[in-house]
């Protein structure tokens, strides 16, 4: 984006992103799966890079969803072991992290995960809880349905022990027992590969965010791309329900 284009453009402060197609880019070239994720975790970095330049405050990224341990044991490994290459770099390049102002959080169901990659996880999300230029949100094994289930029984956990009245449950202990408590709401979600639906991302903060979909491929995104994004979410007259 130019440096003219930044100063007139309303920046989204929450962007999610499906990192969808990585399988279809493989396939294109005659490459295994995991090839098309590997590239496509090439590009998460990249994008990371880019979106903290640019200013935004929130990013975060569909990384493993809670259905995607259907896939072949092959590819969640290799899916795993990506996230993993990415905790063990984050560590060693520490200081350049810390440098950009970057908090990692990581969104899910952590118990499911290989030990090694909760251990790393919960340590970068401490080591970085003080920076605030831009929060990068992981969802891995990570179900919209999922996190919303985990905000009842918390909340119904508190009505059973009399700290809270039912008829006084309101947005906010919901909003307040997700993942990403705290942070707001997307202001607009990007899905590439030509597929148009949310599969179970971000479903109760998506209420009124706005959608961008393309037909290209994750591992064929680029920072023109989230700029294509950005500069068509300005063009849409955000109304909340209001006129
Ligand atoms: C969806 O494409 C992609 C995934 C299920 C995996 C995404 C994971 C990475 C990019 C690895 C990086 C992760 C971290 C946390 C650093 P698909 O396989 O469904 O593509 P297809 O629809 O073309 O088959």
């Amino acid at each position: 984006m130019t440096k003219e284009e930044l100063a007139n453009i309303s920046m989204p402060a929450h962007i999610g992103i499906i990192m969808d197609g990585n399988g279809r880019w493989a396939k294109q070239r005659g490459l295994k799966r995991s090839e098309g994720h590997k590239e496509g975790a090439k590009v998460f970095r990249a994008i990371c890079n880019y979106a903290q330049e640019i200013g935004v405050k929130y990013l975060t990224f569909y990384a493993f969803s809670t259905e995607n341990w259907k896939r072949p044991a092959e590819e969640v490994s290799a899916i795993m072991d990506l996230f993993r290459d990415y905790l063990f770099e984050a560590q060693e390049r520490e200081e350049e992290n810390m440098a950009k102002g970057m908090r990692v959080r990581y969104i899910g169901e952590r118990s499911a995960l290989p030990e090694d990659i909760v251990t790393m996880i919960t340590e970068l999300e401490k080591r970085s809880a003080d920076k605030d230029v831009i929060t990068v949100n992981l969802a891995v094994n990570y179900g919209g349905r999922d996190e919303i289930l985990h905000a009842v029984k918390t909340i119904a956990k508190k009505v059973e022990a009399g700290e809270l009245k039912a008829d006084n449950i309101n947005l906010n202990d919901i909003d307040g027992n997700l993942f990403t408590a705290g942070q707001p709401d997307p202001d607009l979600i990007i899905r590439p590969s030509g597929e148009y639906r949310l599969s179970n991302f971000l479903i109760w903060q998506a209420a009124y965010s706005e959608f961008w979909f393309s037909d290209i491929l994750w591992p064929d995104f680029t920072a023109d791309d989230l700029d294509k994004a950005i500069i068509d979410y300005n063009k849409r007259n955000r109304r909340f329900g209001g006129i």
